[in-house]
């Protein structure tokens, strides 16, 4: 068993030559040749007030994405003609972005438009939700994803992605858990590295990479009760600590934009707060590429009652640092007059405009404005073969083995009756998830397909809904029952449909929706081996189907080669190597949880005591902890070795120990170092992620793993902001999960 693509010579052709840019330096926004600046040093030269509010105004085209109904397209054409829009979104095709761009060609400076898009999850090819692709730990994957993502788009005359989704999220109800990368800021901050290397092709600048956006900044995915847009208030120093960190990577990647957020700081808008956009990004990060709103939130500055009007929220936002407005149309109403009244000072409006032209200038549009839409490109790239080859992979290796109760999976030859059931046994549609730019569901396979397909010839396959996704009703719950009963074996495929995780969905009660318990329940009465497979885009409460499948495998929504990939899965052709990025809580009411709590003075023991943190009706432990993830074979962590027993704050040891497949199948496992600073001036988690690798072994097989230990591993920031290691004694534990920890050793760091 070998997590291996049947067609390796088709997918070469999109493989990235690893080896060749593991030694690049960190990456970043490539610089602007001697040409281009005095091409931009010309154009500003030459610029009227409104033509340059024009280049900070961006419209949506026929899609909306917002609340705002788009303009008509003659209005579209007009405005764009005469300079007055500086970048679109939702235009999408090379035939499109073309006429859009000859409208631009024909304004009298004949400054070229951006075409950006939301290509979250893939463009023609769809890779699974963020989340679930996070799943697999597999950095090499998600920057493959993002790689085929860029190149379809911008086959498509796509030139800027609003992806990757970055924010830390802790809160399951958030619909938008589902873009992100989960809980933790180091994972977060690695997959945030990826996605950008990958939109980007590590460099901007060719036809197939495209501007990639690390959104929302900042504090977006701590929105209170997991409201959407609701408010956010929270320390400086957990921002620092917890919600950054990604962002500050996907800047360290060069990514080309930030995008604010919709949701107040600590009593700011996102959009129109100074401290993160010029404080913080501009003058201590160094970043300098542009940054945009988010969908009307530089007009919803009024509705927060931040802003009085247009007029004032329009400077508000621009000398906090907001480049772009993304459909509020406050600037292309109000900046003209602020600045001609003074509220903006002309070198801040020049500022935020020489960003936008340097970024057109990056991507070659000033030589060439059509250079991304081709027609014949777009056609090539978008049936290209290999690219479904690698979305098969990354379902493949997203899907998390929650539960294999004596080792209940992978199916059995000896089984010869089976049965499908649930409201997600014949889904298309859900596999492929929410937020999508291309829907084919008649492309993809079905579950019950999959497993028909792959079942040994003879063996009956039974399939039967119970009810649909929102299963309001129960009438088909006998016959589901019924079929249980005639089978050797049952898959039951419930959770969540495609529409029910994303923006604008969020979820008060996180269980399975409508009555599929009750389905669960029914169908485990038949007394029948119950193997669940979940579909959904956020940790769900999954007690009844723990009590009643005997095993469980989280699929999220897998995209275009879902079917194909839980089907290898169930049956062994795969062995699954997933781990959650994210905590997959008991109820609603452990919500926010995390791993990576605090001791508190008073911590729950094993055995209840009274006057302790705890509830008095639930554990604490979640249901599926951080990092966990099962599979068909079993791995052994020995011999742990630690190069020193201390260190100085700015040394370095390393951690060394054998991992050994200990199984009978080939196996992927998630290796996780986990820290925990003893003392220090401010208390610190109980255990903190600082590192991770995804290693292969064949049966038998061993192979050493390393991690360093630096400041890096060690450091925290502390109450001033600053990053510090401090003194004193940590514990670093290595492991399966975060409750699953193997082994452990002590590090002193020296005064
Ligand atoms: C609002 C979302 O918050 C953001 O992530 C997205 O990029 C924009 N709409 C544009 O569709």
């Amino acid at each position: 068993m070998r997590s291996h693509l049947p067609a390796a010579a088709l997918l070469a052709a999109v493989m990235l030559p690893v080896a060749a840019v593991a030694a690049e330096a960190t990456a970043r926004l490539p610089a602007l040749s001697a040409e281009d600046s005095r091409r931009v040093g010309a154009l500003m030269a030459r610029m009227s007030v409104d033509e340059k509010v024009g280049q900070l105004n961006q419209v949506a085209g026929a899609d909306a994405t917002g609340p705002v109904s788009p303009a008509k397209a003659e209005d579209l054409a007009a405005a764009v003609r005469s300079g007055r829009i500086g970048s679109m979104l939702n235009i999408r095709g090379a035939a499109a972005t073309r006429q859009y761009q000859q409208w631009a060609m024909r304004s009298r400076l004949k400054i070229p438009l951006l075409f950006a898009l939301d290509v979250i999850h893939g463009y023609q090819t769809v890779f699974p939700v963020p989340l679930g692709e996070t799943a697999s730990w597999d950095l090499g994957l998600i920057e493959q994803s993002a790689r085929i993502a860029a190149i379809e788009a911008s086959a498509s005359g796509i030139h800027w992605t609003f992806a990757p989704m970055v924010d830390v999220a802790r809160d399951p109800r958030w619909g938008r858990v589902m873009e992100g990368a989960g809980e933790d800021p180091w994972l977060g901050a690695a997959v945030a590295r990826a996605r950008v290397l990958g939109f980007q092709k590590r460099r901007l600048g060719d036809t197939d990479a495209v501007m990639a956006t690390a959104k929302h900044f900042a504090g977006y995915g701590a929105a209170l009760a997991g409201r959407d847009y609701n408010t956010v208030d929270m320390s400086l120093q957990q921002l620092h600590d917890v919600y950054l960190p990604p962002f500050k990577a996907a800047a360290d990647a060069g990514v080309a934009s930030f995008m604010n957020a919709f949701n107040t700081l600590n009593g700011v808008p996102a959009t129109g707060s100074r401290y993160l956009q010029t404080t913080l990004l501009r003058r201590q990060w160094g970043y300098d590429g542009i940054v945009v709103s988010d969908w009307g939130s530089v007009g919803e500055m009024i509705t927060h009652g931040f802003a009085r009007d247009a007029a004032h929220a329009a400077p508000l936002a621009l000398n906090a640092g907001n480049d772009i407005d993304m459909e509020s149309h406050v600037y292309d109403k109000a900046l003209a007059a602020a600045v001609r009244s003074g509220a903006v000072a002309t070198p801040t409006l020049d500022a935020a405009v020489r960003r936008v032209l340097e970024m057109k200038a990056r991507l070659g549009l000033f030589k060439d404005p059509y250079r991304f839409s081709d027609e014949r490109r777009e056609r090539q790239a978008l049936s290209n073969p290999a690219h479904r080859l690698v979305a098969l992979e990354a379902a493949r290796k997203s899907a998390v083995l929650l539960k294999n109760h004596e080792r209940l999976l992978p199916i059995p030859p000896r089984v010869r009756h089976i049965a499908v059931i649930g409201p997600l046994a014949r889904a298309r549609r859900d596999l492929e998830g929410g937020w999508l730019v291309n829907s084919s569901p008649q492309h993809v396979v079905t579950i019950a397909e999959a497993i028909k397909a792959r079942a040994p010839a003879g063996t009956q396959v039974t399939v039967l809904d119970g009810c649909d996704v929102d299963c309001a009703s129960d009438a088909g719950f006998a016959a589901a029952e019924a079929a249980a009963l005639q089978a050797d074996l049952v898959v039951l495929a419930v959770g969540e449909g495609w529409d029910m995780t994303g923006e604008d969905r969020s979820r008060a009660d996180i269980g399975l929706p409508g009555r599929q318990n009750e389905l669960v329940q029914r169908v485990a009465r038949a007394g029948k081996p119950v193997a669940a497979v979940v579909l959904g885009g956020r940790p769900l409460i999954l007690n009844t189907v723990a009590e009643h499948a005997g095993a469980i495998l989280l699929a999220w929504l897998p995209g275009s080669e879902g079917g194909n990939a839980i089907g290898d899965l169930l049956f062994g052709h795969v062995n699954p190597s997933a781990k959650l990025p994210i905590t997959f809580p008991r109820s609603v009411g452990q919500i926010p949880i995390s791993y990576a709590h605090y001791m508190t003075g008073r911590p729950a023991g094993a055995v209840r005591a009274p006057y302790r943190s705890q509830y008095i009706d639930s554990p604490n432990t979640p249901l599926y902890a951080f990092g966990h993830g099962l599979s068909y074979t079993t791995f052994e962590y020995t011999a742990p070795a630690l190069s020193a027993a201390a260190i100085k704050a700015d040394g370095k040891a390393t951690l060394r120990f054998t991992l050994t497949n200990s199984g009978a199948v080939y196996g992927e496992e998630v290796v996780q170092l986990y820290v925990h600073d003893e003392v220090a001036s401010l208390a610190r988690p109980v255990r903190l992620l600082r590192g991770f690798r995804k290693v292969g072994l064949q049966p038998g097989a061993s192979a050493q793993v390393e991690f360093t230990i630096d400041r890096a591993t060690l450091s925290f920031i502390d109450a001033s902001l600053a990053s510090v290691v401090e003194p004193g004694s940590f514990r670093l534990m290595v492991g399966a999960a975060s409750d699953d920890l193997r082994l452990e050793a002590r590090l002193e760091v020296l005064p």
